[in-house]
């Protein structure tokens, strides 16, 4: 039995091996499903499957068998990449991206059918034989095209690829599909000359990754993107609104925008829209030097659920999903500001800032929060540049840190959020010390039900 208290024990994770992006989550009868990029052999990113998880609450999570494997001399002989689940007629369909040797950035678009809809647990997967998508779109030379994003729109269904083109520009392409099995190219959803887009995220992508779309109870759309530019360099949200087009059928329009994730390691979000509320879970990837993760045996977590909406002025709402507080334990271990708390492994914990205030988790992060300009500033030890972020200022700023193993999500008011990891050697012992007179202090230790 491993303790290796750097190892997070309650978000989703493949006991060993390596895990990147959360793909197709979805609600089927009383489960929540999740599946990820998953390596089952090595904590390295070749050979991706499909990993499954489910859960009756999004806190307490079962694994099941791979999903989706890839199939020799197949469409996704090189990997299963991202996408997502639908339900098609009563039939859960995972919606994928397909890799051969041949054309690694360029995917195909594949299915695979749920093989009893019956089953809680959606244990069998039968993929397709051949690409619903063959190829990218002709005539716009695409050269980066994957992670197909299925919604619902005005009665019909369209979906999202994401894509990048020769002169380097990102885009986002769209897709009418009311037939699963049959798509038809339907234009340019938004590209990286748009320039709420170029406002919001520069212009540094060579291609969008992992297009999500959610809509918000008041109505407002909200596109995610995953920033690609020969590597993951960050993470956008746009909000704004479906127009139609004559020549093709939606435009996005934006109308603000900015990076959904201000820290340094999550990346390429997924959403599961519910009637009345999205969630999204991101990838945090191993933060530490070269040859740990394989000396440890894993790489790689899903973030906890976030619920993501728009505030009245376009930016958006997020905020860990309710659900997550019945993994507190019935007690505080921290009700006060003070010093010389020893932190456990996995904790839960709200500072309501009224002054500047200093929060220090172990020698290795701490946290300045100055309410009065609405600033967050995460400073990790040993790295030159902290992570500033602004919000608006006031009496008041609350901040909520959801710790589990190495893996940190910050969260500021409901604002912002910055994801990152920490980690700790052998034998330290982290201390709490939370300084700010008027500061409002609770942590509780994480002690609800683990993933099993
Ligand atoms: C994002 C991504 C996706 C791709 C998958 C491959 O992290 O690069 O674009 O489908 O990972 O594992």
């Amino acid at each position: 039995m491993s303790l290796d208290s750097n190892a997070p024990r309650f978000r989703v994770r493949p006991p060993a091996n390596w895990i990147n992006d959360p793909n197709g989550p979805f609600r089927w009868g009383d489960r929540y499903h999740l599946f990820y990029q998953y390596n089952p052999d090595a904590p390295v990113h070749t050979n991706v499957h499909w990993g499954h998880a489910s859960s009756p609450d999004l806190v307490r999570w079962q694994h099941h068998p791979i999903a989706l494997t890839p199939t020799p001399g197949g469409p996704d002989e090189a990997g299963c990449w991202s996408g997502c689940v639908v339900d098609d007629g009563g039939v859960p369909t995972a919606v994928y991206t397909g890799i051969d040797h041949q054309h690694t950035g360029l995917g195909t678009v594949c299915l695979a059918r749920a093989t009893d809809p019956a089953d809680p647990a959606l244990t069998g997967w039968k993929p397709l034989p051949s690409p619903v998508v063959p190829s990218p779109p002709a005539g716009l030379d695409v050269v980066m095209f994957r992670d197909p994003f299925v919604f619902r729109h005005a009665g019909h269904r369209w979906a999202l690829v994401g894509a990048g083109h020769a002169d380097g520009t990102p885009s986002v392409l769209l897709y009418d599909c009311d037939e699963l099995t049959h798509w038809r190219f339907a234009g340019v959803f938004l590209d990286g000359d748009d320039p709420v887009a170029v406002a919001a995220f520069g212009d540094k992508a060579v291609g969008w990754e992992c297009p999500q779309l959610l809509v918000t109870p008041g109505g407002d759309r909200v596109l995610l993107v995953s920033l690609w530019d020969g590597d993951p360099s960050g993470t956008g949200y746009l909000t704004g609104r479906l127009d139609p087009s004559p020549a093709h059928g939606l435009r996005f329009a934006p109308r603000t925008g900015g990076p959904l994730d201000h820290g340094r390691d999550f990346y390429a979000p997924a959403v599961l829209q519910e009637p009345e509320r999205a969630l999204m879970w991101g990838w945090s990837w191993e933060s530490r030097g070269p040859g740990e993760a394989e000396r440890a045996g894993w790489a790689g977590v899903l973030t906890a659920p976030r619920v993501l909406d728009v505030h009245a002025d376009g930016t958006l709402r997020l905020r860990p999903a309710p659900e997550l507080n019945a993994l507190r334990a019935p007690e505080p271990f921290v009700t006060a500001p003070g010093s010389g708390t020893r932190l456990p492994d996995a904790y839960d914990l709200t500072v309501t800032a009224r002054t500047v205030t200093t929060v220090r988790l172990g020698e290795e992060l701490t946290l300045r929060i100055d309410p009065t300009v609405g600033g967050l500033t995460v400073q990790r030890a040993g790295r030159p540049a902290p992570v500033e972020v602004r919000v608006a200022g006031g009496a008041e700023l609350n901040v909520r840190v959801l710790v589990d193993g190495s893996l940190y999500e910050v969260f500021a008011d409901d604002r912002a959020m910055v994801t990152e990891r920490v980690y700790r050697g052998p034998g330290d012992a982290p201390e709490l010390t939370v300084t700010g007179p008027q500061s409002a202090v609770t942590a509780w230790e994480l002690a609800g039900p683990t993933v099993n």
